[in-house]
């Protein structure tokens, strides 16, 4: 009986709401991306998806809870590469960053770029690494938690620039962002998805991408490989998660209605307006996010350890 009523259940999957747990405060990258996928798979499933902000600790509080959440298709879980640095950066998780969810799809990758509040003196790379190292102990740099991906890449500018610096936490970087506006704050590395209306209103200065090429939507940004930080590149690349143990019907469901999604015209253009582009479908698959989630883990976890010095 339980075993007919699971298939029934997942066959007329869904039913009511859908939550969809955002590991970050409203209003950051991350939720952004989220709430974009949420309206559209919602549509496709005709249910509502509801977004459930739960940030703290790098993502890693959403991540937990998550994990505990029932196997039922109701509880989703949007992540990014913090999905796989956190096990490196932390020494006990309450949960297994690959075990503990079943996989629905990826996403897209966000490109980063270097921003610092309107007034910050430096008027290229080359300048901010100079006034950085030559202010050290002044220079504050906001993140949003260890496993975040603006601390990830603080971590491996400061690798690169050879320096510690102060770097102030927050639940995400939305509200990062208001403090950078505020110039409360210096300077961070954050993703095109938070940053490109900011750049654009000219209250913020940009100095490069992350990427190995030249962000279409912010053609006059360079890429800091291309000249200050040659070989510097990273990518914040984004997954759909359920709970482990949620029936392989309901994964389907949802996978379909993820791929449809990054389909979506309304989808697309927000995600070009905003510096990115949806994966093609065929990486939006439950066997594509675990293959690349574990690549992830796998490559992060040494370069993590050797920079273990700037790990807060
Ligand atoms: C991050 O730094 O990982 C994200 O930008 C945080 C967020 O989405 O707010």
């Amino acid at each position: 009986a339980a075993f007919g009523s699971g298939l029934a259940q997942a066959q007329n999957y869904p039913t009511k709401t859908i939550t969809m747990i955002v590991p970050f405060a409203a209003g950051g990258p991350t939720d952004t991306v989220a709430r974009l996928v949420a309206q559209s798979m919602g549509t496709t499933l005709k249910q509502q998806i509801i977004i459930e902000n739960v940030g703290g600790a790098g993502g890693t509080i959403g991540a937990a809870r998550a994990a505990k959440a029932a196997p039922d298709g109701y509880t989703l879980f949007l992540h990014h590469i913090g999905q796989s640095t956190a096990p490196a950066l932390y020494r006990k998780l309450p949960y297994n960053a690959i075990d503990s969810f079943e996989p629905i799809g990826l996403i897209t990758d966000v490109p980063m770029t270097v921003v610092a509040r309107g007034n910050f003196p430096a008027k290229d790379m080359k300048e901010l690494i100079t006034y950085v190292k030559a202010n050290k102990d002044k220079v504050t740099y906001a993140h949003a938690g260890l496993g975040s991906a603006s601390h990830l890449c603080g971590m491996l500018l400061q690798t690169a620039m050879g320096v510690e610096l102060t770097t102030v936490p927050y639940k995400g970087t939305g509200p990062a962002m208001n403090d950078l506006l505020g110039g409360q704050v210096d300077f961070m590395c954050d993703q095109t998805t938070n940053t490109t209306s900011q750049i654009k209103s000219g209250k913020i200065k940009a100095y490069g991408v992350t990427t190995k090429t030249v962000v279409p939507s912010l053609p006059n940004l360079p890429t800091l490989a291309s000249g200050a930080l040659p070989g510097f590149e990273v990518g914040v690349w984004h997954g759909l998660y359920a709970p482990k143990g949620t029936p392989k019907p309901v994964v389907d469901a949802l996978a379909n209605a993820l791929r449809a999604s990054l389909r979506d015209p309304n989808v697309v253009k927000r995600f070009n307006d905003l510096g990115t582009e949806p994966v093609p479908t065929n990486q939006a698959t439950p066997e594509a996010l675990r293959t690349h989630l574990k690549q992830q883990i796998d490559l992060w976890g040494p370069i993590i350890k050797k920079a273990g010095a700037f790990a807060d």
